[in-house]
């Protein structure tokens, strides 16, 4: 199994690019903010336990994500490739993947950072709508619907995500700065990361993800996580 991880903070675009690039048939989108709005919807104990840190902007605890994020991992094929958007966002979350990765003898040989200044990510996160019906995603002026209001793929209410409230946003943001930030050093470190220019079109960013993509097949022979050799 092989696992690309999508980091960067809300709003640069992760969802947006695991969609299309799942579209392509060459990968399975895992997104763990999905998994737990999910999970709230349907009012699972993870669901029931996630939803008071996700209302105010908040990481929902380590334990919880990485048994969900096992769980998942184990239901693929040895064969699947997964996008992670949104896993890890924490020290002890890239550790634990790391683990669970040795555990589902699993390769991790990028991690894709979407870097896009503040101000593209308020815009963004402001002006985003998700269909109610399909999860698909707009934004009401860069990526609209055909018909407002309206999802081109179902014909279902495009809705504002509850966490895309303003104050909320900023808050989302303080905490990607404090818990998550510091994953890009340690990815840089082991040789991993993948910068990729967040604040251009979506179709910059698809070429550039591409061609970090194309090259991996390669260099990520024998990569697979930041463990030291021997582990
Ligand atoms: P999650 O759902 O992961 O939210 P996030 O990280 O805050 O990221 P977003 O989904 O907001 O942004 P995105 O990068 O996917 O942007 P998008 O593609 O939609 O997490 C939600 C919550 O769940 C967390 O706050 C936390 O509580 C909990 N959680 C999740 N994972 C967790 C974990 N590992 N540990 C603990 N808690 C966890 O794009 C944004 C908008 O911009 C869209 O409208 C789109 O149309 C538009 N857009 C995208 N690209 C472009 C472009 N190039 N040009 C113009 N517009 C664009
Ligand atoms: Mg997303």
């Amino acid at each position: 199994m092989e696992v690309v991880v999508l980091l960067g903070a809300p709003g640069a675009g992760k969802g947006t690019v695991a969609e299309r690039l799942r579209q392509t048939g060459r990968f399975r989108h895992l997104s763990t903010g999905d998994l737990l709005r999910e999970a709230v919807r349907q009012g699972t104990p993870v669901g029931q336990e996630a939803e008071a840190y996700m209302k105010r902007g908040d990481l929902v605890p380590d334990e919880v994500m990485a048994r969900l994020v096992e769980e998942r991992l184990r239901a693929g094929a040895d064969s699947v490739a997964y996008l992670l958007d949104g896993y890890p966002r924490t020290l002890e979350q890239a550790e634990a993947l790391d683990r669970i990765l040795q555990r589902c003898r699993g390769r991790l040989p990028h991690v894709l950072f979407f870097d896009a200044p503040r101000e593209v990510l308020r815009q963004r996160l402001a002006g985003r709508r998700v269909c109610g019906t399909c999860g698909a995603v707009y934004h009401v002026r860069n990526l609209p619907p055909r018909r407002e209001g309206r999802c081109d793929r179902c014909g279902g209410a495009l809705e504002q995500r509850p966490d895309d409230r303003e104050e909320t946003v900023e808050r989302r943001l303080e905490v990607y700065q404090r818990q998550t930030e510091g994953l890009i050093r340690r990815y840089e470190m082991c040789g991993l990361l993948r910068r990729i220019n967040a604040a251009q079109s979506l179709e910059g960013m698809l070429s550039d993800v591409d061609r970090h993509l194309g090259a991996a097949g390669d260099a990520g022979q024998g990569a697979g996580s930041c463990l030291p050799r021997g582990l």
